[in-house]
Order: C-alpha cells, then sequence, then structure tokens
C-alpha cells in the first residue's frame, strides 16, 4: 500500500532563526537563582526530562515527520558550525541536572548520524542526578544502524533505546518510511540492541527497550494487530502513537488520527488488557498489560503503551524541556520559538549565568498546547509556524 500524499503547508518563514530573549532578572544580582532541584513553572510543574537533538538530519523521509517534497536536496540544514560541540552539550546538561533533571533522552533526527555520538554518551552517562544516582539516558532511532552500533552505544553507557517502527509490513514499512529502507534491517536492529542489552535503564519499570509506532488511519492501521502479536511476552514495550500535528510540513489531518481509544478496543478484542497504573509522574504513556484467564495482568506477556495528544492531551504535569541542534530550548514540543542558550555560553557565561537563566526560563513556562488544541475545532493545527520535529526532536 501506498503511503497517500496530503497537500503540503509550505513553511514560508524559517523558525529556527527566531528565538525568545531570556528574562533579565537571569544576570540581576538581586534576582538570580541558582539551581537547587526545586523549580517548578507557573503551572506547578517540575523539570525532570531533557530531550537533545544532536543532528537535523535523517536518512528516512517518514511523511509524517520529514515530508520528502520539503526536505528535498535543496532544504538547508543547520551547517556543523552552528551545532553545539559534545562540550557545550555536557556543559548544558549538567546545569539541567542541577535543576532536577533525571532523564536524557538524546533525539534527531536520526541521532546515530551524529559523528562520534558514542563520546558524547560517555560524557552524559558521567553525570550524576542530584540524589547521586546515574541520569536514566536513553536514544530514540530508527534502528537503521543500530545493528552496527548497539554494541558501542552500550559500552559508552547507554542504558536503553527506543526503536520508531511503523509496521512489520516490509512494503508498508518502505512506503511509510519513504526511502525504500528494508524492515528486515531495523528488525535486526532491535535484536542487536536486545542482545547487548540495552534494555536495562535506572528508571526500572519504565525503562527497558521500547518500540514507538506511529499510527496513521488509511496508512498503517491494519498493522496495529500483527505489530502487537509479535511484541507480546518479548520483554519490549510497544506503544501507539497518534498522529500529530507537530510542525508546519506534514499536512495534518484529523481524519488521519486513529484515536488510542480504538487501538486499545482493537487489540483488547483478540488479546485482552487490562489498565495499569502510570509508573512515572508526567508520563506520556498510558499503560495497558495483557491480561491472563483471570483478568489480571500476566507480567510474563509485558504491556503495550498508548501516547494520545490529540485526543487525551497530557500537559498537565509536562516535566519535558528540549534542547535542539543549535541549542536553543525549547519549552513544548509544539513551540515556534526557543532561547538561544549557545549564544549565552558562547559568550562565557559562568554556569551560575547559566543556571539562572535556565530557572527564570521555565519559571516563566506557561506552555500547554496539546490541551488547548483541543479545545479548538477538531481540524485545526497544520499550518502554524511551528518548529520542526526533526529540528527540536520528539
Ligand atoms: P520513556 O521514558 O521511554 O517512556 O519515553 P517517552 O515516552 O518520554 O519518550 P518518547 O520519545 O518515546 O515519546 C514517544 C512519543 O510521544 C514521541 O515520539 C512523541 O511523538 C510523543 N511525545 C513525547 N513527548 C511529548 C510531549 O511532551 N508532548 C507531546 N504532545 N508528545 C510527546
Ligand atoms: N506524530 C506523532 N509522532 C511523531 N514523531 C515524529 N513525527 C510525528 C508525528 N507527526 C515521533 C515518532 C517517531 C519519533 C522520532 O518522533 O514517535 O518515532
Ligand atoms: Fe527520521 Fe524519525 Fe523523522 Fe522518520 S520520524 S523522518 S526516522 S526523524
Ligand atoms: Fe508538554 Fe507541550 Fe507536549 Fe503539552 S504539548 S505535553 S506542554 S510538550
Amino acid at each position: 500500500m501506498t503511503e497517500r500524499h496530503t497537500p503540503r503547508v509550505v513553511p514560508l518563514v524559517d523558525q529556527r532563526s527566531a528565538s525568545l530573549l531570556t528574562p533579565a532578572a537571569a544576570f540581576s544580582s538581586r534576582t538570580r537563582m541558582a539551581a537547587t532541584g526545586l523549580l517548578t513553572d507557573t503551572r506547578g510543574r517540575p523539570l525532570r526530562d531533557l530531550r537533545i537533538s544532536v543532528t537535523d538530519r535523517c536518512n528516512f523521509r517518514c511523511n509524517y515527520c520529514m515530508p520528502k517534497e520539503i526536505f528535498d536536496k535543496d532544504y538547508s540544514y543547520l551547517p556543523h558550525s552552528d551545532l553545539l560541540s559534545f562540550e557545550e552539550i555536557t556543559r548544558i546538561a549538567k546545569v539541567f541536572v542541577a535543576h532536577g533533571v533525571q532523564k536524557i533522552r538524546l533525539t534527531g533526527g536520526e541521532p546515530l548520524l551524529r559523528k562520534n555520538i558514542e563520546l558524547l554518551i560517555e560524557q552524559l552517562s558521567a553525570l550524576r542526578t542530584l540524589e547521586g544516582r546515574p541520569l536514566d539516558l536513553t536514544l530514540t532511532t530508527n534502528g537503521s544502524l543500530l545493528a552496527r552500533k548497539a554494541r558501542a552505544l552500550k559500552a559508552a553507557g547507554l542504558q536503553r533505546v527506543t526503536v520508531s517502527l511503523d509496521g512489520l509490513d516490509d512494503a508498508v514499512f518502505r512506503s511509510m518510511n519513504d526511502v525504500d529502507f528494508p524492515v528486515a534491517d531495523v528488525l535486526a536492529g532491535i535484536e542487536a540492541a536486545r542482545e547487548v542489552g540495552l534494555g536495562h535503564s535506572t528508571a526500572g519499570a519504565a525503562g527497558g527497550l521500547k518500540i514507538n509506532m506511529v499510527v496513521k488511519r488509511g496508512t498503517n492501521e491494519h498493522e496495529i494487530l500483527p505489530m502487537a502479536r509479535r511484541f507480546r511476552g518479548s520483554g519490549i514495550v510497544l506503544r501507539f502513537i497518534e498522529y500529530m500535528d507537530v510542525g508546519a510540513t506534514n499536512g495534518w489531518r484529523m481524519n488521519e488520527v486513529l484515536p488510542s481509544a480504538e487501538v486499545v478496543k482493537l487489540i483488547h478484542a483478540e488479546l485482552p488488557l487490562v489498565q495499569l497504573e502510570p509508573s512515572n509522574p508526567g508520563e506520556t504513556a498510558e499503560r495497558w498489560g495483557y491480561a491472563n484467564a483471570a483478568g489480571q495482568h500476566d507480567k510474563a506477556m509485558g504491556e503495550i503503551g498508548v501516547i494520545s495528544s490529540v485526543t487525551q492531551a497530557f500537559c498537565g504535569d509536562c516535566n519535558r524541556a528540549r534542547l535542539s541542534t543549535e541549542g536553543k530550548l525549547y519549552l513544548c514540543l509544539f513551540a515556534s520559538q526557543g532561547y538561544d542558550l549557545r549564544s549565552l555560553i558562547r559568550a562565557d557565561a559562568s554556569d551560575a549565568d547559566l543556571a539562572s537563566a535556565i530557572g527564570h526560563i521555565w519559571q516563566g513556562r506557561t506552555d500547554r498546547y496539546s490541551e488547548l488544541r483541543s479545545a479548538l475545532a477538531p481540524d485545526v493545527g497544520g499550518g502554524v509556524r511551528r518548529v520542526e520535529m526533526s529540528y527540536i526532536g520528539g
């Protein structure tokens, strides 16, 4: 089956060049803020999760993320000099950890395309939380280079990976990645990750090897059951993600969203499920366990997750910050502008300056995009000038 190509909204403005100003109060001796780990935003949400995009490039062209028509040979990716160096990333990450961050996720684009990414992982894995524990250090990948790199990633200190996989049928998978990449190679990558132990993390039940499947109605919904059957009892947590109106290029339409409630219903009809308690506050996924004959969770069969950003927003306890490839801090996946931390560190700001800047920025955070969009008309979304997910990181 071929992917249906909907008309695109071409971004006329490059949102990457715009940036917000750090509040001046961050640098005044009267209102300076130190990192205490107690930081909260205007809605009382703490800062716990930092997602770092290490490249804006990808070797796939998933239609919902980097449509070929926009991300073609003429697309201008960030020049290398604009990228944060590994030392700069680690320095910024350390300040975030001092503010209470416990989980770091490397994303992209495709993070395994960044040269020597293992060196960055080594540096980040040496950081410790305020309680003195290692971070929950993870990475989101399309899996194309995983078979080759799994061992080195594990050796560098990566605890776990999440692999994107939108179907098991080779033709569906090739058409969704839009570069004709075979599904067998990604499955081999997942197997390699499992073999080297990239499923053990300090996050306990919330950790582990995971697979993310973006579900688009009319494109891959018939892959839901085969995926559930395949990964049930495998020790891998499969999560179904509602197709989101992120970015401004994917031509998102509400009628292509398959609500998570329908995913759960479909699976439950064949493989009974029971709802599980959240394992962490602020978690993206709602957890469902496979049930035994007595209707209780059969732990050996494992669980699935559903991520329902469109039909059931989870902004209420969103504790996630995002650092773009060139060092801008975004307070929401759907933000249109970020705060330029790179210019601060390249202008010789001290760690205390950086901590104060991040503190003031987070303290002023009001973002809750998904909640607000649910209150709008159902088809509102596409066309707003938001940054792309390949730039800001998933
Ligand atoms: P775990 O710690 O492994 O549970 O990871 P996670 O669920 O925090 O992160 P992951 O990157 O696997 O998230 C899965 C998907 O959920 C992403 O690819 C996005 O599609 C979506 N997502 C993640 N964070 C957010 C968020 O803050 N807002 C919204 N709207 N969607 C998000
Ligand atoms: N909707 C939902 N998830 C998306 N991702 C990228 N674009 C979208 C979108 N439009 C997520 C997928 C993928 C990860 C890298 O980003 O989960 O696995
Ligand atoms: Fe690449 Fe992931 Fe975006 Fe697909 S979803 S284009 S694999 S970054
Ligand atoms: Fe957080 Fe923004 Fe996602 Fe809401 S939409 S959960 S505030 S990143």
